[in-house]
């Protein structure tokens, strides 16, 4: 099953009820919205406006991390970078937020007897651990390998561990898990599974994604990832996050065709 498309995307208003703090720059927002919850698909968006003010100007994507269909919420996770991030931290249970989405395309299921294997870089976690979920739900067989420049995000690894989702870690200092990066750790793990038999899910910087189709490449193993770029409107009217098609026929734009895509159909720069 491929890429799904299709989205029901409004303009809304949620309220926060729940905030955490994962690590000193990485927060965690519960947000009340129960048609939200019900309708979002794992890979898809929310664009949020972030400040009262019109500092910043423009809405900063974040992909819905979890949901709670019955009790009516959904997750964001998300680095506090910069402006947006910044102002965002300062939200406290109670504060109502803005937001247009669900946004953007979908995650496509395996095929029967496939296995996930679900590939984090960093905060590239945040619209895999919704995907993990699904799957857990529906009992199908994932596998996480996620990896991070240090030990200290994976306090939030237990996550995956109550979902019965395996996990292999890897940290660039060698402070936790394998020492080296997360596409290291697959070449060493991955031949204990038949590449007829998996399908990839990624998120995660763009050298990591880059790793991820080189190795990929010749294996005939399906691989979907889920792109970060930089979003100014959102809606497909700036032309802002735009990606090369990997046949060199124009480009591909994140908001409105992705922001999950085949990995074989774009080039990856950066
Ligand atoms: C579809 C989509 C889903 C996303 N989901 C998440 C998520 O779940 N959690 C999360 O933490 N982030 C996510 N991002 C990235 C997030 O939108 C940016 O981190 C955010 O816009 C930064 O806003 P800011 O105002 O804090 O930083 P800015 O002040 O705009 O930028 C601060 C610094 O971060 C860099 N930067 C900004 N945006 C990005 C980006 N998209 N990719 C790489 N570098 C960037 C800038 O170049 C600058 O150096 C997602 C982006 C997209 C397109
Ligand atoms: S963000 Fe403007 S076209 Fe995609």
């Amino acid at each position: 099953m491929g890429i799904m498309a299709g989205t029901t995307a409004r303009l809304a208003t949620g309220k926060i009820i729940e905030k955490f703090s994962i690590t000193n720059d990485i927060k965690k927002l519960r947000i009340y919205h129960p048609e939200t919850a019900k309708s979002a698909l794992p890979g898809q968006f929310v664009n949020i406006r972030t400040s009262g003010s019109n500092t910043p100007l423009l809405r900063r994507p974040f992909s819905i991390n979890l949901v709670h269909r019955k009790q009516g919420w959904f997750d964001i996770l998300f680095r506090v970078i910069g402006r947006g991030t910044v102002a965002l931290a300062q939200f406290e249970s109670g504060a109502e937020v803005d937001f247009i989405g669900p946004l953007g395309n979908s995650f496509s299921f395996p095929e029967k007897k496939e296995t996930a294997i679900l590939v984090a870089g960093g905060l590239g976690i945040a619209p895999l651990e919704f995907l993990g979920q699904i799957f857990s739900e529906r009992n199908i067989s994932a596998h996480l390998f996620w990896g991070n420049q240090t030990q200290a995000p994976f306090v939030y690894q237990e996550n995956f561990s109550q979902k019965k989702i395996r996990t292999s870690l890897a940290t660039d200092d060698g402070s936790f898990g394998f020492h080296g990066n997360v596409i290291q750790l697959i070449e060493k793990e991955l031949s204990h599974f038949s590449s007829d038999k998996i399908r990839v899910y990624a998120c995660g910087p763009n050298p990591m994604l880059r790793a991820l189709k080189n190795f990929t490449r010749g294996k005939n193993i399906a691989c979907e990832a889920s792109l970060e770029t930089m979003m100014a409107c959102g809606f497909g009217v700036c032309m802002g996050c735009n990606v090369a098609k990997a046949d060199n026929a124009g480009y591909f734009y994140v908001c409105q065709d992705g922001p999950v895509f085949d990995l074989k159909d774009i080039r990856i720069h950066g």
